[in-house]
């Protein structure tokens, strides 16, 4: 694998981030961090959606100008990113300049192509999704099935994008690889939608919506949200119709790009059209995660659940956001639902970070400097016993990531370290001490520090300040690429610093946590 370009939706701006928009970049994020762990050239992109009538309407309620707005705005996500240790790339919002301008381009290249033309049009309006919806969409009482509300009839003349043109095209592509769509469950969902395809209205007249990118040649129409939004993927990184980046023509295409599922469609059908028609080749893969609720609700503005990835941190007073990243990662199997609950959030991540894994890790440690002076012997490197086991769960980790599996790769290192702790209990190196059996439990104590230098690599994407840590105080090079991890790290002469020998992750209702509160 020579290089990694994975995206995330970019998130409308009408409001503050919440735990379901943090999922997803919680989630990108993993499997960033985790490639950069195989190959050498990354990079992750994410952003903010800042076109479109929702948000020329509540900017307009708030008496300040859109840009005004989405600049507050686009702040409280860049700022919960931060929060939480999201390291992308790059951020881009739809209201830059270099974007802006690449739209246009965009748009002016598919009307000289023929595959944009304009069109008076009479269609039901749902601001919600800023799209248009069929009669079949709506539910019994003619209500958008996602926001409830019922749609607004708006006729127009707009300009039209030849979706039909593609349907065939991207209905073999679909089938012809079947792990483009992730989890390929959703492939058949996304292939009944496309045998009722029509082609889809791509501009607003300007008089009813002027919160987005003026077409060129055309005063009197802005192009509508979802051609804006969907290029951003290619114009973040220097596509241009007349002869785009370097960077781009070494990123593209994508090899995963996360999305929700409510918005598969935009990015199985649509975006594949357009990109057909751009004469660019597709993403790799479509990840298209699940939703969180909160206490097995719906989160909503009306219900009062919404939750922000930030409240959670500070509720629990953490210092590091690895608890919640780990938490919101493991949250649920790939592209299904999951849940948020204090509870289980406190449960889940006290058990699996601070008992299991911060425990054994500093048990055994203290036991090393106790027993030895925090010395390595060489005659402790006899018999790897755990060694098969560790470079297994490497493997696993590894073929579950191939899959964006990310829930599933975090069991795996969790059963690792179970069989570690296992290990401990099973040999027992402080009855092998009282019995002066010293090799024997210098040579135990020695295989647990191997697999925990393992499990630093491999919690590090989800866990990156616990596994630094835990690597800082086993003396270990976290930036240790997967391929290149071999289970015995830690040499012959090896001393562990026993004035650094601190828990890596507190429980969080510990005394000592308490007391921060
Ligand atoms: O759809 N659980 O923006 P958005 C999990 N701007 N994921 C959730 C969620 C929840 N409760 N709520 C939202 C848009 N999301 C467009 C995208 S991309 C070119 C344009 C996810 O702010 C949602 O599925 O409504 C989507 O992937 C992302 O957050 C942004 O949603
Ligand atoms: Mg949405």
């Amino acid at each position: 694998m020579t290089k990694f370009y994975t995206t995330t939706a970019i998130d409308y701006v009408n409001g503050a981030p919440h735990i379901g928009h943090a999922y997803e970049k919680i989630l990108t994020d993993v499997i960033y961090r985790h490639f950069t762990q195989r190959c050498e050239n990354t990079y992750f992109l994410t952003g903010t959606d800042e076109h479109g009538i929702k948000i020329q309407k509540t900017a307009a309620e708030k008496g300040i100008s859109p840009k005004e707005f989405c600049d507050m705005n686009a702040q409280k996500f860049k700022d919960a990113w931060k929060a939480l240790d999201i390291d992308y790339s790059q951020f881009i919002r739809t209201t830059d300049e270099q974007h802006t301008k690449i739209v246009q381009k965009i748009f002016k290249k598919l009307v000289d192509k023929g595959d944009i033309y304009k069109h008076s049009y009479t269609g039901l309006y749902c601001s919600g999704c800023e799209a248009f919806l069929s009669e079949k969409d709506l539910t019994e009482d003619g209500l958008c099935p996602n926001h409830m509300k019922k749609p607004e009839v708006i006729e127009e003349e707009n300009y039209f994008f030849k979706l039909t043109k593609y349907k065939d095209a991207i209905i073999k592509h679909i089938k012809t690889n079947p792990d483009f769509i992730v989890p390929a469950f959703r492939a058949n969902e996304v292939i009944n939608q496309l045998e009722n395809i029509e082609d889809i209205s791509v501009s607003r007249v300007k008089s009813n919506v002027n919160w987005g990118i003026p077409v060129l040649d055309d005063a009197e129409q802005v192009i509508y949200v979802w051609i804006d939004a969907l290029s951003n993927y290619i114009t973040a990184i220097g596509y241009d119709p007349d002869g785009s980046s370097e960077k781009f023509e070494k990123l593209w295409p994508a090899d995963v790009q996360v999305i929700g599922k409510d918005i598969l469609k935009f990015h199985s059908i649509y975006w594949i059209a357009i990109l057909m028609a751009l004469d660019l080749p597709l993403p790799k893969h479509i990840l298209a995660h699940g939703w969180i609720t909160i206490d097995q609700t719906k989160m909503s503005k009306s219900l009062g659940n919404v939750i922000s990835p930030t409240s959670v941190l500070e509720a629990f007073n953490l210092d590091i956001p690895d608890p919640l990243r780990y938490y919101m990662a493991s949250a649920a199997p790939c592209g299904k639902d999951g849940n948020y609950s204090d509870e289980d959030f406190k449960e889940k991540v006290n058990a699996h970070l601070a008992n299991s894994m911060g425990n054994l890790l500093n048990r055994t440690l203290s036991m090393l400097v106790k027993y030895f002076d925090g010395d390595i012997r060489s005659e402790f490197l006899n018999k790897n016993e755990l060694e098969k086991q560790a470079l297994e769960t490497v493997k696993e980790v590894k073929h579950h990531f191939d899959y964006f599996e990310v829930q599933e790769a975090a069991q795996k290192i969790i059963e690792l370290v179970d069989v570690t702790n296992k290990y401990v209990t099973d040999n027992a190196p402080w009855t092998l001490a009282k019995e002066e059996k010293m090799d024997k439990c210098g040579e135990v104590l020695t295989n647990v520090l191997q697999v925990m230098t393992v499990i630093s690599s491999l919690i590090y994407p989800y866990c990156p300040n616990i596994a630094s840590r835990m690597a800082e105080q086993l003396g270990y090079d976290l930036n240790t690429k997967l391929d290149d991890i071999t289970c015995n790290a830690l040499k012959s002469g090896h001393l562990i610093d026993k004035e650094n020998i601190k828990p890596v992750f507190l429980r969080m209702d510990s005394e000592l946590a308490d007391k921060k509160k």
